[in-house]
């Protein structure tokens, strides 16, 4: 110990202490049984990789039934579901180990498609299809279905709570509902969730309002409250840096306990404006002026990687694939054995990694895939391709 500032512990505003910097950030291995339960494949994906690090955010699950987005998606849209996510919250806090769990939760919103709703036509803030091949025009939601998915996010947190997760995230990334409403893309609403970029907060804020609200009504001990953001689309229109720093101003200031910033490579510049030198990271950052901690996630890998980012004075960092890879990545590092930490794996190892089938097929969706020893093939592009942050 020592060695390395990730390992240090983190204590949030809210009392909680987080034993180190490293987190699992959200990956969807569409492994749920088909009605949203957890299966077992996940309790094992999870419990694989759980007990070191500092946190650990769950695949995302959906509020609403018409929010889901994939097949064999984690459901927190009815209290029947309390008992299955209780079993993950257990696997991801490492069965003891003192992993933080944290559930992450979101509406599709455009970014689903009718079979995926057993029938159902999709809905956003406005009946624009997403700018890519084969995506269906959703409905635009009236005020009272916005009013029901708000509240949804409310009993999803209960759900959370009465689980015994330690926290939630709210998914306001990766052109989900909530990034839907803030983007002047998917956004053509003139009421009040829509036309100003203040208006186009309005979603993602009632959101965390309500959310924080039931936390306040149910939750025993602190519980930690996270909110994911994409900084930016290159759609036209689309989300530029100048709203999201007003955003993040925004935010900053809302009762949460970090923000989380999803970017395919975590020192990234701006997607859009080739004339700014600085890493978005690092703009955030100087905009949140220190009012909440930040975790960085994209492309982080090696324990250099990590640290490279507590030495710019973020305060977390997220390894994606890596942990797909590697599930005893932190032990490893605090037991001195950093050479023996895995970039690549064999596909006879997929079982024993807990890698299934079907996330298997999920990352070649996205055009990824894990580095496989042999194959000449690289891991780190795709992502911001594949989530448009
Ligand atoms: C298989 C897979 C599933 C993902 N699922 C989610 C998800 O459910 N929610 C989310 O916010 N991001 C999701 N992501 C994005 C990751 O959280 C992360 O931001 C991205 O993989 C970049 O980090 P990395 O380079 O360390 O992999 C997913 C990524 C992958 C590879």
């Amino acid at each position: 110990m020592g060695k390395y500032k990730f390992l240090e512990p983190y204590t949030f505003k809210n009392g909680v202490t987080v034993k180190n910097r490293i987190v699992i950030p959200p990956m969807t291995e569409q492994s749920s049984l088909e009605d949203g339960s957890v299966s077992r494949d996940e309790t094992y994906y999870a419990s694989l990789r759980s007990g070191g690090v500092g946190m650990f955010i769950s695949p995302v699950a959906y509020v609403i039934r018409n929010g889901k987005g994939f097949e064999g998606q984690l459901s927190a849209s009815d209290d029947k579901f309390i008992p299955s996510l209780a079993k993950m919250a257990t696997a991801m806090k490492g069965n003891g180990g003192g992993t933080k769990a944290i559930l992450q939760i979101f509406h599709a919103g455009r970014m689903s498609n009718s079979a995926i709703l057993r029938g159902n036509q999709t809905e956003s803030a406005s009946a624009i299809a997403a700018p890519r091949e084969g995506m269906e025009t959703p409905r635009e939601l009236t005020n009272d279905e916005i009013e029901e998915i708000i509240k949804a996010f409310g009993d999803a947190t209960r759900r959370a709570i009465l689980a015994g997760f330690d926290g939630v995230e709210i998914h306001g990334a990766n052109t989900y509902l909530i990034q839907q409403f803030f983007s002047p893309n998917s956004n053509r609403r003139t009421d009040k969730w829509g036309g100003s970029v203040e208006k186009r907060m309005r979603f993602g804020l009632e959101i965390i309002n309500i959310v924080k609200k039931t936390i306040d009504e149910y939750a025993k001990k602190p519980f930690i409250l996270g909110y994911r953001i994409s900084p930016e689309e290159i759609e036209e229109p689309g989300i530029r840096m100048e709203d999201t720093l007003q955003f993040i101003d925004k935010l900053a200031d809302q009762p949460l306990d970090y923000l989380h910033i999803s970017m395919g490579n975590a020192w990234r510049k701006s997607l859009n404006d080739k004339s700014e030198d600085r890493p978005t990271i690092l703009r955030i950052k100087d905009q949140v002026k220190g009012r909440l901690p930040l975790i960085s996630v994209g492309s982080i890998q090696t324990p250099a990687d990590a640290e490279k980012i507590m030495d710019a004075g973020i305060d977390f960092a997220a390894l994606g694939r890596e942990y797909l890879r590697e599930p005893r990545w932190i032990e490893k590092v605090e037991n001195g054995l950093e050479d023996t930490i895995r970039y690549s794996v064999n596909r006879t190892e997929l079982d024993n990694l807990g890698l299934n089938p079907a996330l298997m097929d999920f990352l070649g969706i996205l055009g990824l895939d894990l580095g496989f020893e042999g194959e000449n093939k690289k891991t780190e592009n795709g992502v911001d391709a594949v989530f448009k942050d």
